[in-house]
């Protein structure tokens, strides 16, 4: 049966403290759980106590220090029945035994690479024992941890290390921790193993100081060096941005090689994917970098907005993710470029976000109904909310925002709390009335805005009508308007916003534009001229906006708009316009061509030394093959959009002519490599110059680019000339991927670089070279990091072959995720969100998608998390 917000009672029982004894033994590993409980509602008179488990075995069980006769419980693997416990505080000891060997689902504890490690978020460590697994049970913990010396050396828990030592006359030491923090059991975290370590320290603002380690694997300590310069920087940030600051004497975070997500924010112990802590100039990217420093800032922040105010329930997930991922976004902001960083944002969002509010799979950001709560670790939970977060401060303005955060903060520090409660931090701390804004976390589907100008010359005034639509999604027909922030300028004729004496028919304040009807139609008077309108400026709403705007003013808005956010998205219009009539031209057997519009406004702002080189990067990469099937969004042929991008992109390459040799020219790359922003928006757009180059396939082009390629002094270089190559499919391909896979063959995370490349080469063998590197010796069908780099971006980012016209793509993910789902379920269930868009596509290709999904849903036992994401994509 699904869970349902309207569902939720308080727990029946509570817990207030947490004693945790490990007995480390890979296969067969003991565990007491001491409980303090009590009750807690007038339900836990009836005696009758609950406590989920999940593949664990009971061995033993007292209350208050008795051993409990058989007849006073029942134990399954999922679940512990007491039934008739004390009507006052009480203890349990429990005692269990789980094999961490034979986790392969990565959820509770499990061994990576030799490392005992957890992940109790959402629902593991039920896995671990029985417990009241859920976000409004806060406890302190102490977690005593034993084990073999020399299997494990490092013992780690949450909390302040309060005692170790030997066990007299074994091979055995224990160590002791403590965390006074009271938390849910999702946060509880323990990790021992042989680790390599990086220590520093920080001192907060009110001069506590605190222990920072970083834990790897032996051998790779250099490669941590940026992650601990992020966390330092992340922990200033949050003091000086938020006033909040850091409660523990000791900051831990541990890398391990086998993690289900990104990282985890286990209080004081976080545990991360190794991807997003290790990070040199010879095996990341610059997007690693940033990747690895958003990462960070994310976790770390979590200690406030997750942690220290928690969830009440999962329905609230976005109370922490939303703005745990406002404020990494607004950290990354504040530490390079803003610009470059919100079109990256939207571009991510766009891509990830939109597909899924646009199909099966929709949900409100905080959704009423989950029947798997792994499958709800969305892009819509995570960066919808972030977005509805942002739009908050866009309502409120900035100190208005910060005010109702301190209030959020000390009204519910200790809370599991819930979204009212955070809206209410703000109304109270404002007065602002945001009943109309709480929509946004409860209607599903992109909004759509549709405006509409006019001019008026004789009387100076300028008439803009904005009208809103919300689509049906699953379970909500109908829609009601939302209170909708609309950053705004008008361009006046000689290119700088315009000033007007007055505006009547809604209301607007400095430049935001209050959209809350269904439709308004704002009148601004004494406008000097006529107006090229720029909405919606910075992205202040996540939504689709339709503008009627000519091609000549969108490149005079791509020339001149005060937001260099409007300028990149005035040129994705024109792009955007320009490949959908390209892709029809296609279908109806015509080659695509370049509008001078288009060319014009590219080749401005790649002459315009002034803008940053990062900006200018993003301004020249095209729309994607999945952003045109999107725009598109039925009857969607992936062959001829790929057609006619390539082709556009030739036109264009072929029409801006010598100025992008000349420009790849000039930036050099042979400068040594810094992480820093502005060294690394040079290299983007000396790598985006020569991906356009290569789209005309002439020889001088691919000798540029093989020289790239070997020339390159760091990762950034190397893979941006790989990509190009690859994308290009050019016969090159194969002896540069063999030099790559030479090179780097004993480091799996640039491996994993290499299995992607390999995947996505848009060219009909690639189906049959995925399904042989299966097999290869650098690839691990246990690792979910492998099984992302190979098998999810082949389903999520080669277009034309996962499209497969004769539907191979398709039978070939089913019937990895069917071999997949026996051992992990949760990437079992990411890999298939490939299929969300099958409605949108053409007639054959939809109905073979159709028969794919169709027998993963036959298949007999399925996990949950699979039947879930089968099921509703379906519905
Ligand atoms: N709270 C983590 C983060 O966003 C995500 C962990 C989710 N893990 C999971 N297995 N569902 O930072
Ligand atoms: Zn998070």
């Amino acid at each position: 049966a699904p869970f349902r917000l309207e569902d939720y009672r308080a727990p029946a029982f509570t817990i207030d403290t947490v004693g945790l004894d490990f007995q480390l033994a890979p296969s067969a590993t003991r565990v007491v759980a001491t409980i303090a409980l009590r009750p807690n509602t007038d339900e836990a008179r009836n005696g009758r106590l609950e406590l989920v488990g999940d593949e664990i075995t009971l061995k033993g069980l007292k209350l208050d220090g008795a051993t409990l006769p058989e007849g006073r419980y029942t134990a399954t693997p999922s679940l512990l029945t007491l039934h008739d416990v004390p009507n006052r505080p009480f203890t349990l000891d429990i005692e269990t035994l789980v094999d961490p060997a034979a986790n392969t689902k990565l959820m509770g504890l499990y061994r990576t690479s030799g490392t005992y490690c957890t992940q109790c978020e959402a629902e593991g460590f039920r896995r671990i024992t029985y417990f009241l697994d859920r976000p409004d049970v806060l406890a302190v913990y102490t977690t005593r941890i034993e084990a073999q010396k020399s299997d494990a050396p490092i013992l780690l828990a949450n909390g302040n290390p309060v005692e170790s030592g030997d066990v007299p006359g074994t091979d055995r030491h224990f160590a002791v921790w403590h965390d006074p923090f009271p938390k849910p059991s999702y946060l509880f975290a323990m990790v021992a193993g042989d680790l390599g370590v990086i220590t520093d320290s920080f001192t907060t603002s009110s001069g506590r100081e605190v222990e920072l380690r970083i834990y790897c694997e032996h051998g790779k300590e250099a490669r941590c060096t940026y992650a601990m310069d992020a966390l330092k920087r992340s922990m200033k940030w949050d003091e000086d941005v938020f006033g909040l600051e850091y409660d523990l004497d000791i900051f831990i975070i541990v890398a391990v090689s086998d993690f289900n997500m990104g990282a985890m924010e286990n209080k004081g112990l976080n545990v991360f994917n190794d991807k997003y802590v290790l990070a040199d100039p010879d095996t990341a990217t610059d997007a690693d970098y940033a990747n690895v420093e958003g990462v960070i800032a994310h976790e770390y922040f979590h200690n406030w907005t997750g942690n220290r105010i928690t969830c009440r329930d999962w329905f609230q997930l976005c109370l922490k993710e939303g703005l745990t991922v406002f404020r990494d976004q607004e950290f990354s902001s504040d530490m390079r470029s803003r610009a470059v960083k919100r079109i990256a944002d939207v571009r991510t969002l766009q891509a990830r976000q939109f597909p899924e509010d646009g199909g099966p799979l929709a949900h409100p950001v905080r959704p009423e109904i989950y029947h798997e709560i792994s499958n709800f670790y969305t892009p819509t939970v995570y960066e919808k909310g972030a977005e509805v977060v942002r739009m908050l401060k866009s309502i409120l303005g900035p100190d208005d925002f910060r005010k109702g955060m301190d209030l959020y903060v000390e009204r519910h520090d200790g809370d599991a709390a819930t979204i009212e409660d955070f809206l209410a931090s703000f109304a109270d701390a404002t007065g602002a009335d945001l009943t109309q804004f709480k929509l946004w976390y409860s209607q599903a589907g992109t909004p759509q805005i549709i405006s509409r100008g006019a001019y008026d010359e004789a009387d100076r005034t300028y008439r803009l009508t904005l009208s809103q639509s919300i689509p049906a999604t699953p379970g909500q027909a109908r829609k009601q308007p939302m209170h909708m922030p609309i950053r705004f300028g008008l361009i006046g004729p000689n290119g700088e916003d315009m000033e007007f004496r007055s505006v009547s028919g809604g209301r607007v304040e400095g430049d935001i534009i209050h959209l809350t009807e269904a439709s308004q139609t704002l009148v601004f008077e004494g406008v000097g001229g006529r107006p090229v309108p720029s909405l919606l400026r910075g992205f202040s709403a996540p939504v689709r906006l339709a503008i009627d705007i000519s091609a000549a003013d969108l490149l005079f808005q791509v020339r001149t708009d005060a937001d260099p956010f409007n300028r990149w998205q005035a040129a994705q219009t024109l792009a955007m316009r320009n490949l959908v009539a390209s892709t029809t031209e296609q279908i109806a057997g015509r080659p695509a061509k370049a509008e001078p519009a288009l060319i014009d406004a590219l080749g401005s702002v790649l002459d315009d030394e002034t803008l940053e080189p990062a900006f200018r990067a993003q301004v020249l990469q095209l729309p994607s093959e999945a952003d045109i099937a999107r725009e598109l969004g039925q009857n969607v042929d992936p062959d001829a959009i790929a057609a006619a991008r390539r082709e556009l992109r030739l036109a264009i390459s072929t029409g801006l002519g010598n100025r992008i040799e000349r420009h790849y020219g000039s930036l050099s790359g042979a400068e040594s490599f810094r992480p820093d922003a502005a060294s690394a928006g040079k290299r983007a757009l000396r790598n985006t110059l020569l991906d356009l180059l290569l789209a005309r396939r002439s020889p001088e082009a691919i000798a540029a680019a093989l020289a790239h390629f070997e020339t390159a002094n760091n990762m950034t270089d190397r893979l941006a000339a790989l990509s190009a190559i690859t994308q290009a499919a050019l016969p090159e391909r194969r002896a540069v991927l063999d030099a790559f896979y030479k090179r780097y063959q004993d480091d799996a995370l640039v491996l994993d670089k290499w299995l992607t490349l390999e995947a996505t080469v848009p060219a009909s063998d690639t189906l049959d070279r995925v399904k042989a590197l299966l097999k290869h010796p650098s690839y691990s069908p246990n690792n979910p990091n492998r099984v992302r780099a190979l098998v999810g971006s082949f389903a999520s980012a080669n277009q034309t072959q996962f499209n497969r016209v004769d539907g191979a793509g398709y039978d070939f993910l089913a019937d990895f995720a069917l071999e997949l789902d026996k051992r992990n379920p949760q990437t079992t269930a990411r890999l298939l969100v490939s299929f969300r868009s099958w409605r949108a596509l053409e007639p054959v290709r939809r109905t073979r998608a159709e028969a794919a999904l169709r027998r993963i849903a036959a298949a007999p036992d399925l996990s949950p998390d699979t039947l879930d994401i089968v099921t509703r994509t379906l519905a």
